[in-house]
């Protein structure tokens, strides 16, 4: 069965971020196709990027890297629940995806987003930047609004659709996160 990891994109004291991944998690324990494990950004801890070289290079110097990389590479796909901040993703989410580079690779991700527009800029954003950490991105996407699914923009209470929408996601992300297992057995990560 595969492992996908549910990132919550923001660290910031009073987040959202963390009522919607835990929503994820609950639907997710109706499933029985794939694993499923909430993965803080707040709790690795990391830096602003420290390491000399660039990921790609796979030379990881730092005991957080490391450790970062090791969380990453056990898992075969990922769920980036993000925010947006001013049209993009959080900082604490791009600096997470550039410090490490080979444990990203031929994996799958799916997105649930949130803000005044959706949160959908800046998944917008993080779709570029999987084509570079070479992720396939699913397209079903769940879109939650700051004004309609959170009570005075702070208590998650979502719309009933969003159920159908988390498992439209999922099918898509379990399916092709099965399938690059099979693409991570043929392609060397480069
Ligand atoms: C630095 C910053 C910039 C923001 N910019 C946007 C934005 O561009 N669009 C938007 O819809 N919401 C924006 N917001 C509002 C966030 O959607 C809202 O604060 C949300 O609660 C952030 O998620 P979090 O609580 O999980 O960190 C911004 C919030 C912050 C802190």
């Amino acid at each position: 069965m595969i492992k996908i990891g549910i990132i919550i994109g923001s660290t910031r004291p009073g987040r959202i971020g963390e009522a919607v991944a835990d929503w994820v998690l609950a639907h997710s324990k109706k499933r029985s196709d794939a694993q499923f494990e909430i993965i803080d950004l707040k709790k690795f801890n990391l830096p602003l990027l420290d390491e000399p070289v660039p990921a790609s290079m796979g030379h990881y110097s730092q005991p957080h890297t490391k450790s970062w990389a090791q969380k990453v590479a056990a898992l075969d796909a990922f769920v980036f629940v993000t925010p947006e901040y001013n049209h993009a993703p959080p900082a604490a989410l791009k600096n997470a995806l550039d410090f490490i580079y080979a444990e990203w690779n031929n994996k799958a991700a799916g997105f649930v987003s949130y803000g005044s527009a959706y949160g959908a800029r800046a998944v917008e954003q993080l779709r570029l930047i999987m084509g570079e950490l070479q992720v396939a991105d699913v397209r079903a996407q769940v879109l939650l609004s700051l004004y309609t699914d959170f009570e005075n923009y702070s208590i998650f209470k979502p719309k009933p659709n969003h159920e159908a929408e988390l498992t439209a996601m999922l099918d898509q992300l379990v399916a092709w996160g099965e399938a690059m297992k099979s693409v991570r057995s043929k392609v060397a990560p480069r």
